[in-house]
């Protein structure tokens, strides 16, 4: 996993570099500042990284991507700091949350000016001889995975109070939510590192596969990590009473007993970390936990195998150990 960390942490300054440049002409100064604050506080850059790794893996160079590896990093924070607000959580990447420092007003305004920028770094993609249909391509392919990242979130927030999800609708709803842009990611790599439509379709593949882990992995960290590590909220599901793959399994599974329990604990916004006790025992019981897991890693396994089709090089295995990251990542 450390492998990991440092592959991620070798691509990152590359894209840090467009970011900061990038939103360097913003003004007033505190619109500039909570939109490049959590790009300072430091996120794990997987889906920028994810964008240059694969378009090495497909044969292509890394600077072909990396205007569209900002655009992307810039799409996860704009949905990150509006996220915050939805969720009313206080804390990202270990520094209180954009709307906590400046208020709802220029954080939706910061979301909203990092949004537009992406779409500015994707065109600066020609400096990088990335041809005219690869950019529109491009643009394609983020501007579809913003409108599902909206129809995700909209999802996410219609589950609460409805105890009736089902498994299928969950994961549409984590596809859209957190998929979508890291397949965007491995697609966009792979467009302008000059690869086939074949293969931008398996590297789309890919990324959807361990998108999808990943948020089940993130569903998971919610319940049983802690602040520190995590540098976010934990019990915040439970608390505003999300749906998630376990909780699903659990609401399916459980008696009667247990299920009304369940229920009243997510039901309750106040729900304190005793009651998140409880509602893992209930988990564990019903075996849901692992449940979740093993579907995450069915996931994971799968994105493995799609990339058996590329030739063996230092960026496919990284992708291979990325994969797995997803899963065994504790932050
Ligand atoms: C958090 O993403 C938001 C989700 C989609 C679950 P990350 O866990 O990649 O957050 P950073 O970028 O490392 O902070
Ligand atoms: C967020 O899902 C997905 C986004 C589009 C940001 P979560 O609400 O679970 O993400 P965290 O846990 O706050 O990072
Ligand atoms: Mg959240
Ligand atoms: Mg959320
Ligand atoms: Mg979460």
């Amino acid at each position: 996993m450390s492998d990991v960390k440092e592959i991620l942490g070798s691509y990152s300054d590359d894209i840090i570099n467009v970011i900061v440049e990038g939103l360097s002409d913003i003004t007033p100064e505190s619109l500039q500042e909570a939109s490049i604050y959590l790009t300072k506080a430091g996120g794990k850059m997987l889906r920028p990284c994810l964008a240059l790794i694969s378009a090495e893996a497909i044969g292509g160079k890394k600077e072909s991507a990396v205007y569209a590896a900002a655009a992307i990093e810039l799409i996860h924070t704009f949905s990150l700091i509006h996220d915050d607000i939805m969720d009313e959580d206080d804390m990202r990447r270990g520094m209180p949350s954009v709307h906590k420092v400046w208020g709802n007003g220029v954080a939706i305004l910061a979301g909203d000016t990092l949004f537009s920028k992406a779409f500015e770094l994707i065109c600066n993609s020609e400096r990088e001889n990335v041809s005219p249909l690869q950019i529109t391509q491009t643009i394609a392919t983020v501007s579809d995975a913003c409108v599902k990242i909206c129809e995700g979130q909209a999802a996410d927030i219609s589950f609460e109070g409805r105890y009736d999800v089902t498994e299928d609708e969950y994961l549409d709803m984590i596809f859209k939510k957190t998929g979508a842009l890291i397949c965007a990611a491995t697609k966009a790599g792979a467009i302008t590192g000059g690869a086939s439509e074949d293969i931008v379709e398996i590297m789309y593949d890919y990324g959807r596969l361990i998108g999808l882990a990943f948020q089940i992995q993130d569903d998971y960290l919610d319940l049983v990590s802690d602040e520190e590590s995590l540098g976010k909220p934990i019990g915040s599901d439970i608390v505003k009473g999300k749906m998630t793959l376990i909780v699903v399994n659990a609401l399916e599974n459980a008696s009667e007993e247990d299920g009304e329990t369940l229920l009243e604990i997510l039901k309750n916004p106040n729900s304190t970390q005793e009651d998140v006790d409880i509602a893992i025992e209930i988990f564990n019981k019903y075996g849901s936990i692992e449940y979740a897991r093993n579907i995450a890693q069915d996931n994971v396994d799968e994105a493995k195998q799609l990339l058996e089709i590329l030739p063996d090089s230092p960026s496919k295995t990284a992708l291979e150990l990325i994969a797995d990251f997803v899963l065994e990542r504790h932050s």
